[in-house]
């Protein structure tokens, strides 16, 4: 059964927060400041078990969804994530399993990642500064230790990509250094326009710099870019090309240039609750319905009634949108 939203959307990604916590503090995601010793993370008896998702996911596979990411906060923190990834390959071959990852805990996990069927890794880096990088990150980790990351999943044979959040007056000058990076490994970059996700971030539009500024930039020292098609119904990606060299990377435009109407994505917080958009203030809380008894009929009726309802569109409504809001973490319903 193919499920519709309100807007003609299909049910197609599930992007699984496995865990809301994350051993770095990005200045745009966990500020340390509000993600300290005092922040009250969930307890382990909120967090959705591997079973949990799992009837989650079985609930909403006939509906027609096609493609999983596991993400966070850093999922690699959760015990035995590689058992996850089996059980959810387990219940289908054809299922496009993706981790998104900060890709230091990366080498040490590889063997058992690939083996459990994951298909593609997405690592986050927005500066191969080093200096630059632990401003960033506020951790005690190296670039290093995420390069070791994206060559052990490159040479695993996973698909791999890099994703940039690129911000004014702090990393604009790492696009070309990042891009060189990448052709070298031989792998997409995507840079990502900085959101207004959540309320801890103190975004503000001064600090985004958008992706027609970030071409401009890169077209100074590779020459020309040509827009591409998409690769696939829903991509959130724009992909451009650099003539010059071949070479085939994206840009996220969340701000400058939504992608509200193909948007086929449902997000399960850490928490066990389903959102509609990565914007929402509140989610479905299919954990406490699956602790009190429903089975999977009953999930799927529920994510059926939720999806028909949907009609979230927030980023091509943000301008028009003056209401205060206060919309969940990114650690904690997933990027
Ligand atoms: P692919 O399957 O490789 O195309 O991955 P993806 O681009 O769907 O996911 P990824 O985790 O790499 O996300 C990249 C960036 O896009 C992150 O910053 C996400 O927060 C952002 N993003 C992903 N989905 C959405 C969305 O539905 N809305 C908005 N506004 N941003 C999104
Ligand atoms: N704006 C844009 N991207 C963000 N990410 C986290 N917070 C933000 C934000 N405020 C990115 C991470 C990661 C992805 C899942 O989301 O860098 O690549
Ligand atoms: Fe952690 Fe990713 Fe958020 Fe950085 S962006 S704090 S790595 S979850
Ligand atoms: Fe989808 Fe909401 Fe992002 Fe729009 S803002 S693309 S509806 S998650």
């Amino acid at each position: 059964m193919r499920l519709n939203d309100s807007l003609g959307r299909p049910l197609r990604d599930l992007r699984i927060s496995v865990t809301d916590r994350c051993n770095f503090r990005c200045d745009y995601c966990m500020p340390r400041e509000h993600f300290d010793s005092k922040y009250e993370f969930l307890p382990k008896e909120k967090i959705i078990s591997y079973e949990e998702i799992i009837q989650v996911i079985k609930s909403a596979l006939p509906l027609g969804l096609k493609k999983i990411r596991i993400t966070g906060g850093e999922p690699l923190i959760r015990k035995d994530i590689s058992k996850l990834i089996k059980m959810i390959r387990d219940l289908d071959d054809e299922l496009d399993i993706a981790m998104t990852t900060n890709g230091v805990l990366l080498r040490k996990n590889i063997q058992l990642l690939k083996q459990s069927g994951l298909d593609r890794v997405t690592v986050s880096l927005d500066s191969l500064d080093q200096q630059l990088f632990k401003e960033i990150t506020d951790s005690n980790y190296d670039v290093q230790d995420v390069l070791d990351g994206i060559e052990s999943a490159i040479d695993s044979g996973l698909k791999v990509k890099i994703n940039s959040v690129i911000k004014r007056n702090l990393n604009e000058n790492q696009l070309i250094p990042l891009i060189e990076k990448s052709i070298n490994y031989d792998i997409p970059i995507r840079f990502i326009e900085f959101m207004d996700v959540g309320t801890t971030n103190s975004w503000n539009l001064d600090s985004v710099i958008t992706g027609s500024e970030m071409r401009k930039i890169i077209q100074q020292k590779f020459g020309p870019l040509v827009k591409k098609n998409s690769n696939y119904f829903g991509e959130v990606a724009k992909q451009w090309t650099i003539l010059d060299k071949e070479y085939d990377f994206g840009f996220i435009e969340s701000i400058s240039s939504p992608f509200c109407g193909s948007c086929t994505r449902a997000r399960i917080s850490s928490n066990g609750h389903f959102f509609t958009c990565l914007f929402s203030e509140k989610g479905h809380d299919l954990l406490s319905m699956m602790r009190m008894d429903a089975d999977l009929h009953d999930i799927s009726n529920a994510i059926t009634k939720i999806w028909n309802n949907r009609n979230d569109k927030y980023s091509e409504e943000r301008k028009e949108n003056t209401k205060e809001r206060i919309p969940v973490e990114m650690s904690y319903i997933g990027g």
